[in-house]
């Protein structure tokens, strides 16, 4: 899911500055819109796995202040495996074309509504900035168990 979320946000920047009406533009719309929603799916699985196992409990030699900020950024980052796919949805609902998933089209809806397909939008590229920033964030902590020997722990996060 991660190198998936990564190809995300390449393809998302790297899709909006292909020239409007081109076949290369819808192709990589389709793919951005496709994988997005198998990412949503995927993070459903995985929400619901978490609840039925539940995470192991962070070890001692973590700081209360390193619970907390951790805690809430995992939070913050499955929060945002939704808001990000589910914003790019409605804005895709709204802009007069059907939103295809792997080829098939999905119930159409919305309407065409440019003001409406605007706001969805912007609130696509906020809430992008704003994963984008939580990812880094998130690294920077594996990271800093990394610079610190702390192996163990950089290890919860692998498979
Ligand atoms: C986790 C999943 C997703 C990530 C990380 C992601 C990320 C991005 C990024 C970084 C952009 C470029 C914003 C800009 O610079 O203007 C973008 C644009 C876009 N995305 Fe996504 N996206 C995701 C899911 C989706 C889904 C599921 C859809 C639709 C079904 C979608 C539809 C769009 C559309 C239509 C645009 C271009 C216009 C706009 O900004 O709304 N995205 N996305």
């Amino acid at each position: 899911m991660a190198i998936l979320l990564i190809c995300m946000f390449v393809l998302g920047i790297y899709m909006v500055d292909l020239p409007k009406g081109s076949d290369e533009r819808s192709w990589y719309f389709a793919l951005h819109k496709s994988m997005g929603l198998t990412l949503a799916l995927l993070a459903f699985i995985r929400l619901s796995l978490k609840f039925i196992f539940k995470s192991p409990p962070l070890p001692d030699e973590v700081t209360f202040i390193q619970k907390k900020l951790a805690t809430a950024t995992h939070n913050l980052l499955y929060l945002m495996m939704f808001i990000q796919p589910v914003t790019g949805y409605i804005s895709s609902s709204f802009s007069g074309y059907k939103t295809k998933f792997w080829g098939v089209p999905l119930p159409h809806w919305g309407w065409k509504s440019p003001d409406l397909n605007e706001l969805f939008s912007t609130a696509h590229q906020i809430s992008a900035l704003i994963f984008g920033l939580l990812i880094l964030f998130h690294i920077t902590g594996a990271m800093y168990h990394i610079h610190k020997k702390q192996f163990h722990l950089f290890k919860r996060m692998w498979f």
